[in-house]
């Protein structure tokens, strides 16, 4: 086993950790006051392969392996999570065509954001079904070769600026999972509108939207996989995406560990530091420990994903954990600093609400425990 990166990992993790330190963290905080969505920086991102970066070299793009998505994105949302959840969502959002989609698909579809910044969105969640995934609602209805759309999707990150919608639609809400299929449709086709751009606690600089679909009618040719097939690919995208939240609330938690780190060694109280009290070591110390645990259950997921394994287990663990971790480690942070670690004169209530989410998307953390526990039986 060899726990060394080598020179190309070390390179991407050297250019993700200043792209954050020069291009992330000076608009962070105000990011996260607006609510403005930075297009500008996130398509500097993919100017220097930072995002997008499943797309295969086959279809135009950097074809990085998760292992090596996962370096880079830790150092991004070590800049601002909101962000980098903006940037993680387009890979989220292509898997179900790279997944899905014939050779030919993947050329036309992947090809252009590989050649130009698009932005992408996944849609799945609905109104009425977030962790119920099967109990979807949005209806798709035979049309000679076409499929007629109709309902809203809800929590959709990017919603309001992609260029690109993956899709998942029922052709028959009785089959449950059996009835959904996954399309691609591009923005513009009619129909297809944004709406309500939510008011989120946290991660306010990623965008986070309803898509509206009255009637919005996609050719076959859009289906991705065969009819039916929508649930497997959107388990499967879901499986192969989660190392990267886990890997994103890795960066959340270091980030808090830093802050506090140099808080604690400034902070005097009782006449010294307050880094020399147990009481904050401790603290410190399990911050610390938290974020290798994390740090390895996620290398270890993204690695089977690399090696072509089923990965379902350990990356609803790699998920799970991490994201728990990080809601510990901000919590912490926030008390390490006291009181002035309630206002936002400093960095670490941001990361306490930008942390709280990770425990909510792509799956609950108690929808991951529900993926660990059915893994076990099939063992
Ligand atoms: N890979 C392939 N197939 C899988 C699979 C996987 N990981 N998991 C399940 N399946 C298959 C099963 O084998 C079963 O197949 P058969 O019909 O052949 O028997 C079928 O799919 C149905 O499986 P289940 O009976 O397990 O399905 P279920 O309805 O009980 O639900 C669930 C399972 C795990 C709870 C699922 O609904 C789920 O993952 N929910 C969470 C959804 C989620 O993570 N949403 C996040 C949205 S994205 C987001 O938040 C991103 C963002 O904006 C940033």
């Amino acid at each position: 086993m060899d726990f060394e990166l080598d020179d190309a990992l070390l390179s991407l993790q050297a250019t993700a950790r200043r792209f954050a330190d020069e291009e992330i963290i000076p608009i962070a905080a105000e990011c996260d006051v607006t609510g403005d969505f930075p297009i500008d920086v996130l398509k500097k991102a993919w100017e220097l392969g930072l995002s997008h970066t499943g797309i295969p070299e086959e279809f135009g793009g950097v074809g990085l392996p998760v292992v090596a998505a996962c370096i880079g994105v830790e150092e991004l949302a070590r800049g601002c999570s909101g962000i980098t959840t903006s940037i993680i969502s387009n890979d989220l959002a292509l898997n179900p065509i790279l997944l899905g989609g014939s050779d030919d698909q993947c050329r036309e579809w992947l090809g252009p954001c590989a050649e130009d910044y698009k932005l992408m969105a996944f849609c799945l969640s609905e109104p009425g079904a977030g962790s119920d995934v099967a109990g979807l609602q949005l209806q798709a209805q035979r049309d000679g070769g076409d499929y007629i759309l109709n309902g809203t999707k809800a929590w959709i990150t990017n919603g309001g600026y992609a260029d690109l919608y993956t899709v998942f639609a029922t052709l028959d809400r009785s089959s449950r999972h059996k009835g959904m299929s996954a399309f691609v449709i591009p923005a513009g086709t009619p129909g297809l509108t944004p709406g309500r751009k939510e008011d989120k606690m946290g991660q306010r600089a990623s965008d986070t939207t309803l898509v509206h679909f009255d009637d919005v009618r996609v050719p076959e040719r859009q289906r991705l996989g065969a009819e039916g097939e929508g649930f497997k690919i959107a388990m499967a995208t879901l499986d192969r995406a989660r190392p990267q939240v886990a890997a994103l609330a890795v960066g959340i938690a270091r980030r808090a560990l830093e802050e506090s780190l140099a808080y604690a060694g400034e902070r005097k109280a009782f006449g010294q530091q307050i880094g020399d009290f147990q009481a904050i070591q401790f603290m410190l110390a399990d911050m610390a420990k938290g974020i290798e645990a994390s740090r390895l259950l996620t290398m270890q997921s993204a690695w089977l994903l690399d090696a072509g394994r089923r990965a379902a287990k350990q990356s609803a663990m790699a998920k799970c954990f991490a994201t728990d971790v990080a809601m510990e480690a901000t919590t912490d942070a926030v008390q390490i600093f006291g009181g002035n670690g309630y206002t936002r004169e400093y960095p670490v209530e941001k990361l306490m609400r930008d942390a709280k989410l990770m425990q909510i998307y792509e799956g609950t953390n108690q929808i991951q425990r529900v993926v660990i526990a059915r893994e076990l039986s099939r063992e």
